[in-house]
């Protein structure tokens, strides 16, 4: 009974007693919901993109307003979507709602460049942060090299997929601590840039608006460099079938999670200000590192610390939701096109024919011989059934010996 139930339905799908179709459990609970959320908005953007939002609006004032104003969008965004994912109860997000009110050309054309290029190049870009963050704690006074880099973002997916593919629960469980250490890394600068407010260090707001640009261009442009830190306000929507009670919890973790994400990134914008001057800001390489060396001095390696927490969860998150889309979108008939496994199939012929042709040796022939061995057991044994009574004693003892027992097939 064990063996038929481990092997009937995989550890994150639960098969239905009485129609006997396997769906997804519903594990995650609210604050899996909110940690999925706030965990995938926050990644490299706070730490990175605040000196660009100032350099692109002129003054501390301004900056903050954008910051305020990405956060106010990011919620009705997700307002919306709570709305929609409570209409329209499938995992799948942008895919789905796509799908049940526009039509199936656009909804496939949105899963092909999420799945081919949106998605692998968001993970790949979030991976590289990463890996920046974490390499560059090797390599303390000199650039660190391009191949490490790479290969440390490339471990970082790896690792990130596999775990992905093994458990849900795992994965979630990775989701809570990564998102729990990156609020208390941001809570580390929000505090300290209270310190220094309190201390009499707000030069910088007593004319906050000076230089301000105007113009649509430069708002544009800003809006685009705060909203990347918001990215992620939808991730939730993707996996709506795991949640519980999701037409409770959906809206619930939305109206918790965004205001959350506001206010700490609005904090640690106020932080930064009160750390540097506008012009420190603009020279840094990376905003939150020019803060640590100069708010925590050799402590800084606790905000490298955070940055890559924070990537790397992110990461998660991304690559969480994204395998929903593949899912459904696979449900949906949108994504097993026979094509794929013809390309592969002529691909294959064609790799282990070439090198043959292009230049024949002996080598292939006995490995083709080798393989057409196996016909001297499978004639006999598997095509006329051949089998003396010691086979059968053998086979048993083997498996006294090794306790392995024979299972059925999963249908
Ligand atoms: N907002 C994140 C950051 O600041 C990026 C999230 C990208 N992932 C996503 N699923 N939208 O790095």
């Amino acid at each position: 009974m064990e063996v038929k139930e481990a092997s009937s339905t995989s550890a994150d799908g639960k098969m239905d007693e009485d129609t006997g179709k396997v769906h997804l459990k519903r594990q995650l609970g609210l604050i899996s919901a909110v940690s999925m959320i706030a965990g995938t908005m926050i990644g490299s953007g706070i730490f990175m993109s605040p000196q660009w939002v100032l350099y692109h609006m002129g003054s501390p004032g301004s900056s903050l307003l954008i910051w305020a104003a990405c956060g106010l969008l990011a919620m009705l965004g997700a307002l919306s979507y709570a709305e929609l994912g409570t209409v329209i109860t499938e995992s799948g997000g942008d895919y789905i709602y796509i799908l049940r009110n526009v039509g199936s050309l656009p909804a496939f054309l949105l899963a092909y460049t999420s799945v081919i290029v949106v998605r692998p190049a968001g993970i790949a870009g979030i991976s590289l942060s990463f890996a920046e963050y974490v390499v560059a704690a090797f390599y303390p006074g000199c650039p660190s090299p391009q191949a490490v880099i790479k290969c440390t973002a490339a471990v970082c997916i790896i690792v990130l997929g596999t775990i992905n593919c093994l458990n849900v629960r795992l994965s979630m469980s990775i989701m809570n601590f990564f998102t729990a250490a990156k609020l208390i890394v941001l809570l580390v600068i929000i505090v300290g840039g209270l310190v220094l407010l309190v201390k009499g260090n707000t030069q910088v707001f007593h004319n906050a608006f000076a230089n301000t640009a105007t113009g649509f261009g430069p708002v544009g442009v800003a809006f685009y460099q705060g909203l990347w830190s918001y990215d992620g306000w939808n991730n939730l929507n993707y996996i709506t079938e795991e949640l519980k009670n999701p037409e409770v919890n959906l809206p619930r973790a939305v109206m918790l999670a965004i205001p959350l994400v506001t206010c700490v990134y609005l904090l640690a914008n106020v932080s930064y200000f009160a750390a540097m001057t506008p012009q420190e800001l603009l020279t840094s390489d990376a905003v939150a590192i020019s803060w640590g060396l100069k708010v925590l001095g050799t402590w800084t390696w606790i905000i490298s610390l955070g940055v890559a927490l924070s990537t790397i969860g992110s990461a998660n998150g991304t690559f969480f939701s994204g395998g929903r889309v593949c899912y459904v979108a696979a449900r949906e008939g949108h994504l097993v096109p026979i094509i794929i496994p013809v390309i592969v199939l002529i691909a294959a012929v064609y790799l282990v024919l070439a090198p043959i042709i292009g230049s024949p040796q002996l080598e292939y022939l006995y490995v083709t011989l080798f393989i057409l061995s196996g016909l001297i057991l499978y004639i006999p044994v598997v095509r006329y059934k051949w089998s003396p009574g010691w086979f059968h004693s053998v086979t048993l003892h083997l498996q006294l010996l090794l306790q392995v027992a024979p299972t059925d097939k999963n249908n």
